[in-house]
């Protein structure tokens, strides 16, 4: 049997986590293919339905990455991110589905090495969570 490979979808800020992800790719960083970036001008754009529909569409995990706090180029638009997240995480465990499953990062432009880490990091997790589907049939959720 083949083994479970997650999809993610990684929401990033074009400041800092999408350079940081090209920085990665210069540099011949190497990191698990599992992850599908979508470009965002500022994290501030995500919301509760967006980072639904992913889930809705497929992934198995989501994640946000935006600035560093306090350096977002919108002022607040990751500190909104953040608590949109949080707020993601909390309807993710009221319908069964483990919050683990979506994250909030945050990075600058020159991490691409830290780029590589989430993406390592965000499919290890996910690995180890199954299936989105499977989510259901495990009972109550580990916080
Ligand atoms: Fe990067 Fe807002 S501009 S998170």
């Amino acid at each position: 049997m083949s083994e479970f490979e997650p999809k993610i979808v990684a929401y990033c800020c074009n400041f800092c986590a999408f350079a940081a992800a090209d920085l990665a790719g210069a540099m011949r960083i190497q990191y698990a293919p599992n992850v599908r970036i979508i470009l965002l001008p500022c994290t501030g754009k995500v919301d509760a339905l967006l980072l639904m529909k992913a889930f809705e569409d497929g992934a198995d995990g989501v994640f946000v990455a935006g600035c560093m706090e306090g350096e977002c180029h919108f002022v607040e638009g990751n500190i909104r991110a953040k608590k949109r997240v949080a707020y993601v995480k909390r309807l993710l465990e009221e319908i069964g589905t483990n919050p683990q499953r979506v994250e909030m990062f945050n990075l600058s432009s020159a991490m691409g090495g830290r780029f590589a880490e989430i993406v390592e990091e965000m499919t290890e997790r996910i690995k180890e969570l199954g299936p989105v589907e499977a989510d259901g049939e495990k009972g109550p959720v580990d916080k």
